[in-house]
């Protein structure tokens, strides 16, 4: 997997875009479109999230385990309190699966 993501410089511009499907086609995109709100803008979830809805940040370990393929998995089919993620492309689910694995 290629580790280049061009991500900082258009964080911003995603943001306001979310929802803009066409637009998130990166995997750093399509995280702050459709993950960020939960996840938190750099994996760690607010500790309200945390508590709330029992998101654990990446850095646990026991999301530090999780493969590409099964936080895949997740984004489509859901998990627990977390719905399946609609409106991406299988490609835009790799990507922003890859894109989950580099967030510390
Ligand atoms: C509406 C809030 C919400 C959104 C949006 C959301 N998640 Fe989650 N996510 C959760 C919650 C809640 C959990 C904990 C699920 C549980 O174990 O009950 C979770 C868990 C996960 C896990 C851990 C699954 C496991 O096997 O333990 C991964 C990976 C994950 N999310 C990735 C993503 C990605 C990638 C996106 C964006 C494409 C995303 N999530 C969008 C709420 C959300």
């Amino acid at each position: 997997m290629t580790k280049c993501f061009r991500s900082h410089v258009t964080l911003g511009a995603a943001l306001l875009l979310a929802g803009a499907m066409s637009f998130a086609q990166d995997g750093a995109a399509t995280y702050k479109a459709k993950c960020a709100m939960c996840h938190g803008p750099a994996g760690t979830p607010s500790a309200g999230m945390q508590k709330a809805m029992g998101i654990k940040p990446v850095s646990d370990p026991s999301m530090r385990t999780l493969t590409e393929s099964q936080i895949a998995a997740t984004v489509k089919n859901g998990q627990g309190k977390m719905k399946p993620v609609t409106g991406l492309t299988d490609a835009q689910v790799k990507d922003v699966a890859a894109y989950f694995k580099t967030l510390k």
